[in-house]
């Protein structure tokens, strides 16, 4: 069933990354697009109007915040219905202005609410396991909201993120634009912040899917270092990831109704720094936890490195983890977004007419001026 879903998601997303990749005339939401800054970004993308390659694509596509029912109401294909649970599972996101405008108030709005409740690691714990389903070689789960459905909360891990989950409802309810995707992974980024720790880069324009993954996909925190690598080699993460990650347990506690496991890492859970290594390596303390994979970060030679690193250098430690951080917040955007060209050479095709046309008004501009020295 699972992959049968999966496969419908796909289909869409294959769909939508022809729309976002094509050069010159699409101004969608690219990461590449995106990266560098912001300004940049909100100029390059504030026209939304689809080129006429994205039409050739998607012939239903009539603006750039097609609508599934605007599909659906006009399919251009026989096969059009096994598509319909991937049209509403996976619709494009398009970071405009205004979408980037959105943006910056929900996150003014998310740096309150965390105040205001003290919910910074339950926040930065939804962001996490929404994105911690990737998996890189079948390319499903990942950032994409899906975190929101019954299904996927009701999963043991994520006992009490429910919560968390309505708290993010409040902002989406004023900013509708954003997607959950980006809403979840926005509340991460603000967590860390506002409680001291790194200013992680937040790129916009992740999907909303409504495939959730099966159960199963999260570390277990009774296992060891096998298992770690493991799940974050699934999601195409590294040692360095695996450690430096860890480090958000820096904040926050566990609750014996939710995990099974009792208590906080650190003096300070509401403080983002490199406490979380410091205690790791002095052992365990009275009303400290440390979690089998916490200590399993001591067994491995590769893993205690960076441990002792961390422990001993804060700076690297947000080095790291920003980036790291970076790199969870967009397991499954980033590559889904990637642009891809259509097989049939279309744009070669193009390319090459485009040649063809600025070759032949130069030789006529010559023959012409030739033609009026002869007179
Ligand atoms: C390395 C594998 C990991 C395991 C096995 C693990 C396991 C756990 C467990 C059992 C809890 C307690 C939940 C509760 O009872 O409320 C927890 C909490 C937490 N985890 Fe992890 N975690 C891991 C990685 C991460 C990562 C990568 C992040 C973020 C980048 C993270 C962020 C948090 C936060 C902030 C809390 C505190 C939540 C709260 O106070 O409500 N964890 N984790």
């Amino acid at each position: 069933m699972e992959s049968e879903r999966d496969k419908y998601s796909m289909i869409n997303f294959e769909e939508t990354e022809l729309r976002l990749g094509l050069p010159g005339g699409s101004k969608h939401a690219h990461p590449s697009l995106s990266r560098t800054s912001t300004t940049t970004t909100n100029n390059a993308l504030s026209d939304t109007t689809p080129s006429t390659l994205d039409l050739k694509m998607n012939p239903n596509l009539s603006s750039s915040s097609c609508s599934s029912s605007q599909f659906l109401q006009n399919p251009s294909r026989k096969a059009v219905k096994s598509v319909l649970p991937a049209v509403e599972m996976a619709l494009p996101v398009v970071v405009d202005a205004e979408y980037l405008k959105e943006v910056d108030k929900a996150r003014r709005d998310l740096r309150a609410l965390i105040a205001n409740r003290n919910c910074a690691p339950l926040m930065l714990r939804l962001a996490w396991h929404d994105a911690g389903t990737y998996d890189v070689n079948t390319k499903t789960g990942g950032a994409n909201g899906s975190i929101r459905n019954e299904e996927e909360y009701s999963h043991g891990a994520n006992n009490g993120l429910k919560k968390a989950i309505d708290f993010c409802e409040e902002v989406k309810a004023k900013y509708s634009k954003i997607s959950y995707a980006d809403l979840y992974q926005l509340a991460g980024v603000v967590a860390v912040e506002v409680t001291g720790g790194p200013t992680v880069e937040f790129v916009p324009g992740r999907k909303d899917s409504k495939v959730s993954t099966k159960e199963g996909r999260l570390p277990d925190a009774k296992l060891g270092v096998s298992h770690l690598r493991s799940i974050f080699y699934r999601m195409g993460l590294s040692d360095k990831d695996i450690v430096a990650l860890s480090g958000a347990h820096t904040l926050g506690r566990a609750h014996q109704e939710r995990s099974g496991f009792e208590g906080p890492w650190t003096q300070d859970p509401l403080k983002f720094d490199n406490s979380y290594f410091v205690e790791l390596l002095k052992g365990e303390s009275a009303g400290l936890l440390q979690l089998p994979t916490d200590k399993a970060l001591l067994e491995d030679p590769e893993f205690r490195r960076y441990v002792e690193l961390y422990a001993k250098d804060e700076d690297a430690f947000f080095r790291d983890y920003a980036e790291s951080h970076k790199k969870l917040s967009e397991l499954g955007f980033a590559t889904s977004s990637k642009p891809i060209f259509p097989k049939d050479g279309t744009i070669l095709a193009q390319s090459a007419v485009g040649v063809v046309v600025t070759a032949a008004v130069v030789i006529l501009g010559y023959l012409y001026e030739v033609h009026k020295r002869g007179k």
